[in-house]
């Protein structure tokens, strides 16, 4: 098939080539990216007289008509275009005829793709901020829900001390705030215009860089043509923020999917987020969270894809950087629906208060209260720590609790003893004075409720 940049050859391209080359299949999704960058570059070429007003406004209002007949569906993507950028062209000169042959002085597709991609994933970067906001709040709504349920906190999934669900539901909220900040960061290098370094090397024209930039919304210019046109830094930034956050959901649903085992039955998924069975009539199953749990391994993998593309790359453009798109795309769209499916699957998820309190009293979970309370009468820790070892494991000979061993008992151990100790190891009195900052206590929990709410802005 001829090519519009048929030119030493003849662009006699074979069949099999142009499907290969082709990326309009993916591609055409940055189509209002690429007409507005291409309407900066119009007013560009007008302002600075390489083209006259009249001819810009031409092209301007020419673009203005593709975008428009595109979104009303009257003009379709010739899906026979290489890519995007050659289809909005080849509509521009079919409508304009000559005048449309002059919107690509000046610049190159190099620089082109890389401006669509960042102004894309700008545009999606606040969209998933959005969303990550969203569930961060259901997450906080949820902790303030459950800020005095008591339930065990594990280390090596062992019961370990008394915790609220609270506040193991804000430690998520912690992570997600890293997240939005990740984003956001990302976004500043993110809205850098590429748009004038051209092929590679700039151009002889009389361009303005700032005011394509200005006009686009972006902060400022990328400072080195080459780099311009090569840098795909911003997008694997975004992956890696987004690999982070997915790793987040990723343990959040592993810890879902437990508790709504029958094992813990710690909390219960509502029906509008669990499956069943197409054979066991009483199965509940979690596939939400297991689908975000499995597809966080897809959204590493478009990182390491990207990464991988990258690598082994010369300066400047290589058409190996058109398989950046497929990556990108899947890593956002992946994310956009995981975290959507997660906000309504944590506003939906109800606690079972009394089975993780019965978790929570079995296990010796409170032996460290006991430690702490015989150092506040006086012994040193590592000794306190001896003999509430010594407790336990004569609690476990006699088939008992630390609770219910009687006072003679705990004093043939030490005469610090006192009733008070009962106490002191009450799950209630182990969770109120955890009065620590970032601590499991109610008040502590509140602060950080407080501070992620005052986060949120
Ligand atoms: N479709 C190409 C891409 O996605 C656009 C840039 C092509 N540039 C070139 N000189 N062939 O990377």
């Amino acid at each position: 098939m001829a090519k519009m940049w048929a030119g030493v050859t003849d662009g006699n391209t074979a069949q099999i080539a142009d499907d290969f080359n082709s990326s309009i299949r993916f591609d055409c999704r940055l189509y209002k990216q690429d007409i507005t960058g291409s309407m900066a570059h119009a007013a560009m070429l007008g302002a600075q007289g390489i083209i006259t007003q009249q001819e810009a406004e031409t092209l301007i209002d020419g673009l203005q008509g593709i975008l428009e007949d595109l979104e009303s569906g009257k003009l379709q993507f010739d899906m026979t275009c290489e890519d995007i950028h050659m289809f909005v062209e080849q509509v521009l000169t079919g409508r304009l005829g000559d005048v449309g042959k002059k919107l690509h002085t000046a610049r190159s597709r190099n620089d082109q793709v890389a401006l669509d991609l960042r102004l894309y994933l700008a545009q999606k970067t606040d969209f998933l901020i959005g969303l990550i906001r969203e569930l961060v709040q259901a997450v906080t709504d949820k902790a303030e829900a459950y800020k005095a349920t008591i339930m065990p906190g594990y280390t090596h999934l062992q019961r370990a001390q008394p915790i609220t669900f609270g506040h193991h539901l804000m430690a998520y909220a912690m992570m997600m705030l890293r997240d939005l900040e990740r984003l956001a960061d990302t976004k500043k290098r993110t809205l850098i215009s590429p748009i004038g370094c051209c092929a590679l090397a700039g151009t002889t024209y009389h361009t303005d860089r700032r005011f394509e930039a200005a006009q686009l919304g972006m902060t400022d210019i990328c400072r080195n043509s080459l780099d311009g046109v090569s840098d795909r830094d911003f997008a694997v930034e975004l992956l890696s923020a987004l690999s982070i956050l997915m790793m987040h959901l990723s343990r959040f649903s592993e810890e879902i999917i437990l508790w709504s085992s029958w094992e813990f039955q710690f909390v219960q998924l509502s029906d509008g987020y669990t499956t069943g069975s197409s054979i066991m009539p009483q199965k509940k199953n979690p596939d939400m969270a297991e689908l975000v749990r499995g597809k966080t391994g897809r959204v590493y993998g478009d990182l390491m894809a990207l990464l991988t593309t990258l690598k082994g790359l010369p300066l400047a453009y290589n058409k190996d950087m058109q398989e950046d798109k497929e990556a990108i795309f899947d890593a956002v769209d992946t994310v956009e629906m995981c975290l959507k499916v997660f906000v309504g699957m944590v506003e939906t998820l109800t606690a079972i208060p009394e089975n993780m309190k019965k978790a929570a009293q079995k296990g010796f979970i409170n032996a460290t209260d006991l430690a702490d309370w015989l150092v506040k009468q006086g012994l040193p820790f590592r000794s306190a720590y001896k003999i509430a070892g010594q407790l336990v494991a004569r609690c476990m000979a006699e088939h008992t609790v630390l609770e219910e061993l009687p006072l003679a008992v705990y004093q043939e151990y030490s005469d610090l003893f006192t009733k008070e100790v009962y106490h002191a190891i009450d799950l209630t009195t182990c969770v109120a004075t955890r009065i620590s900052e970032g601590g499991t206590s109610v008040a502590s929990v509140e602060a950080q409720i407080a501070y992620v709410k005052e986060q949120l802005g």
